[in-house]
């Protein structure tokens, strides 16, 4: 008996009616989630307030009630933001702490704040506040990296650097068209996100445990409080479905791929066989061993980091995949894997978005680099323009890298014997037009590197920055 009263006073958990045992402390930590779900704690506050305005018009709490289960929810809130809230042993999650501390507050009415409600509503609703909030975040965080990315097109609107295939010199191309390229990339991220937080914009609350609130709730009340556009219609599908969990951290793979993609670039453009960067000192470190090392630590961790958003979004599908409907505790664990991806995918778009416009490129290398062979498909259009069909003029112009090669002569020096052996097309005048800057200039279709082109789309991505 005088056990059985000290662990009352420990604290009583809310489910503890059923039971004759206390829980194993082993199972108490097992179990536990509020080390990771704490964090929800701005939005389980929310949802409870917008609960208790349902509570209330249902009649199953006074007004007077209410107000006083509001006012108390206000208070656990103070706490939580000043950092003053103190986390018990026994406090499960922090849906059950923050009723809890509510009880301690404001007394027995405290009880009455989970009527018609489950955990398992509770959380749903928790993590859809949760997403949306993150999902627009993250649209901000990555529309700011694009502006970042923008500027520093803007700067290199005339510099030329080598396009790649395969890692091979291919064509001449504007390094800002390399660099919209990205901001491409993040503009279909952003929409992502966009569309994950519009599907997600559905209230589970009123679903209770998997059947549905068992009193007349109004979900449209709760849905407008909480902003919601749409009520989840199925009640079983509420409490079980992380959809929206799954999307978010499909955008934040797909996000994090393409930073790791940048990112990649990065350490290859410093290295000293490209040598197209210099990493700012604020942003590289130093080798413990060797003085004259520079390293890009901070491209290769968010490159590395990528590694762990990827997982997280198998995760979150992998403990999905065998669950039979509808709550299941396994559902606990998609926190971890969602909070990560979140916090890691924001911490690599800030770094970069300070990092890259701090980034010196390394013009006339890149310049340098982008001439030579790489004009050999604008020798193969000019003899398209005098009429040879191109799979013809692609062969004589492949004989001519051949002969480039093996002689070590340049394209633009070939002489006229040299020429005329491969096409009667072909003069020294014509091969000495050839230039990286012409090169780029006739790629003007919508989207090609011409220069014109390329300040439109400069242009318009500084228009889509105003708004
Ligand atoms: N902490 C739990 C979670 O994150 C809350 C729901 C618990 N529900 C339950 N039936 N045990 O999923």
């Amino acid at each position: 008996m005088r056990s059985r009263r000290r662990a009352r006073a420990r604290a009583v958990k809310a489910w503890a009616g059923r039971f004759d045992a206390r829980t194993a402390p082993l199972v108490e930590a097992f179990t536990r989630s509020v080390g990771v779900d704490r964090r929800l704690w701005p939005h389980d506050i929310a949802g409870s307030v917008a609960h208790v305005q349902a509570l209330v018009r249902a009649r199953l709490v006074t007004r007077r009630e209410g107000a006083r289960l509001t006012r108390g929810l206000a208070a656990v809130e103070r706490e939580l933001a000043a950092g003053r809230f103190r986390f018990l042993a026994s406090d499960e999650d922090i849906h059950m702490a923050i009723e809890r501390r509510l009880t301690e507050l404001v007394g027995p009415v405290g009880g009455k704040l989970h009527t018609g409600r489950s955990r398992n509503d509770q959380v749903a609703l928790d993590l859809r506040l949760w997403l949306r909030a993150e999902c627009t975040a993250l649209d901000a965080a990555l529309g700011r990296f694009q502006r970042a990315l923008g500027g520093v097109a803007r700067r290199h609107r005339t510099t030329l650097v080598p396009g790649y295939t395969h890692l091979q010199r291919a064509q001449p191309i504007l390094l800002a068209h390399h660099l919209l390229a990205y901001r491409e990339m993040l503009a279909r991220d952003r929409g992502r996100f966009r569309d994950c937080r519009a599907r997600a914009d559905e209230l589970p609350l009123g679903a209770g445990a998997l059947a549905g609130a068992g009193f007349a709730l109004d979900r449209a009340l709760v849905a407008r409080r909480l902003g919601f556009a749409r009520l989840a219609q199925n009640s079983v599908d509420a409490v079980a479905d992380r959809d929206a969990g799954a999307e978010f951290l499909a955008a934040a793979a797909i996000a994090a791929v393409h930073l790791s993609r940048l990112a990649e670039e990065i350490v290859l453009w410093a290295s000293e066989e490209f040598g197209f960067v210099e990493l700012p000192d604020a942003f590289a470190t130093g080798s413990s061993m060797m003085p004259q090392k520079k390293n890009p630590d901070v491209a290769e961790l968010v490159r590395g980091k990528t590694g762990r958003v990827l997982g997280a979004l198998v995760a979150l599908l992998t403990i999905l995949k065998g669950l039979p409907l509808a709550y299941n505790r396994d559902l606990q664990e998609d926190k971890p894997p969602l909070f990560d991806a979140a916090d890691t995918l924001r911490e690599c778009l800030d770094v970069l978005t300070a990092m890259v416009p701090a980034l010196r490129f390394r013009t006339e290398r890149m310049t340098a680099a982008a001439d030579g062979l790489l004009l050999a498909t604008d020798l193969a259009d000019l003899l398209v323009e005098r009429g040879v069909p191109f799979r013809r003029s692609h062969e004589i112009v492949g004989g001519l890298v051949r002969h480039c090669l093996a002689t070590g002569t340049a394209l633009r020096d070939l002489d006229a014997a040299v020429l005329r052996r491969h096409s009667p097309h072909l003069t020294p005048e014509i091969v000495r037009t050839l230039t990286p800057g012409r090169s780029v200039a006739r790629r003007h279709v919508v989207g090609g590197t011409a220069p014109a082109e390329v300040r439109r789309q400069l242009a318009r991505t500084a228009r889509e920055d105003r708004r």
